[in-house]
């Protein structure tokens, strides 16, 4: 079994390489954040705060959350529902971020990542992949970069889904996830100490998957 753990920031390029190297490698791809946006969304939908964790962990623990692919592209489903776009709204990054701060939740997601990476080769992208995780992963990496860059790809990808958004306002908002994923007491965004860190700022995606399919070919 063959297990990739991709960690970093919003922005940092993750899901976009690790889309291409699940498919020069013919793996799964498996996006952990949609499935903290999914937990958002249906806090959302209940009409309960994300950040009320006695309100939050009934509707967690009984969530009916799925994940799917079709034409080997990830569909989120939730409550038979496909969410794939509607967990991308903007107003959903933040409130991900605040519900994935809750030890209940991210204890349920992470058993549900745990049991898909036992069972398939994949790479998986997130933010305590290595740290928590799959610890044991055959292959660690810690994509990063610049915040104003980070936003600026943001900000395009958004646009051209149509979304109306502000360059400075998203870029105030990926600090400030930058900063609640990295402070929250249980698995915190962190880079593993085995992880292979790389600066994706200068870099184009190819380039960085070209340098993440080198080290995988190394071993
Ligand atoms: O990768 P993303 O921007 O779609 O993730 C949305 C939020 O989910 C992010 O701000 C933090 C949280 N998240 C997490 O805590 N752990 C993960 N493995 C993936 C995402």
């Amino acid at each position: 079994m063959i297990n990739i753990a991709l960690d970093g920031p919003a922005g940092s390029g993750k899901s976009t390489v690790a889309k291409m190297i699940a498919k020069k490698l013919d793996i799964l791809y498996l996006d952990t954040g949609a499935m903290y946006r999914a937990c958002a969304l249906k806090c959302l939908k209940s009409g309960v705060s994300v950040k009320d964790e006695s309100a939050v962990e009934p509707i967690i623990s009984n969530i009916d959350l799925k994940i799917e692919y079709k034409n080997g592209s990830q569909v989120t489903v939730l409550d038979g529902e496909d969410v794939s776009l509607d967990i991308r709204r903007p107003e959903i990054s933040m409130m991900a971020s605040d519900v994935s701060a809750l030890k209940c939740v991210r204890l349920k997601m992470v058993e549900m990542q745990r049991l898909i990476a036992k069972n398939m080769n994949c790479i998986l992208d997130g933010r305590d992949i290595g740290s928590f995780v799959l610890p044991d992963a055959e292959y660690k990496f810690f994509v990063t970069a610049d915040s104003k860059v980070r936003a600026e790809r943001r900000y395009k990808e958004l646009i051209e889904r149509g979304n109306a958004v502000e360059f400075e306002s998203l870029h105030k908002e990926i600090l400030q996830r930058d900063y609640n994923d990295s402070h929250r007491d249980f698995a915190p965004l962190k880079q593993a100490d085995d992880a292979i860190v790389i600066d994706t700022s200068a870099m184009t995606a190819e380039e960085v998957c070209e340098k993440i399919m080198s080290y995988i070919g190394r071993k």
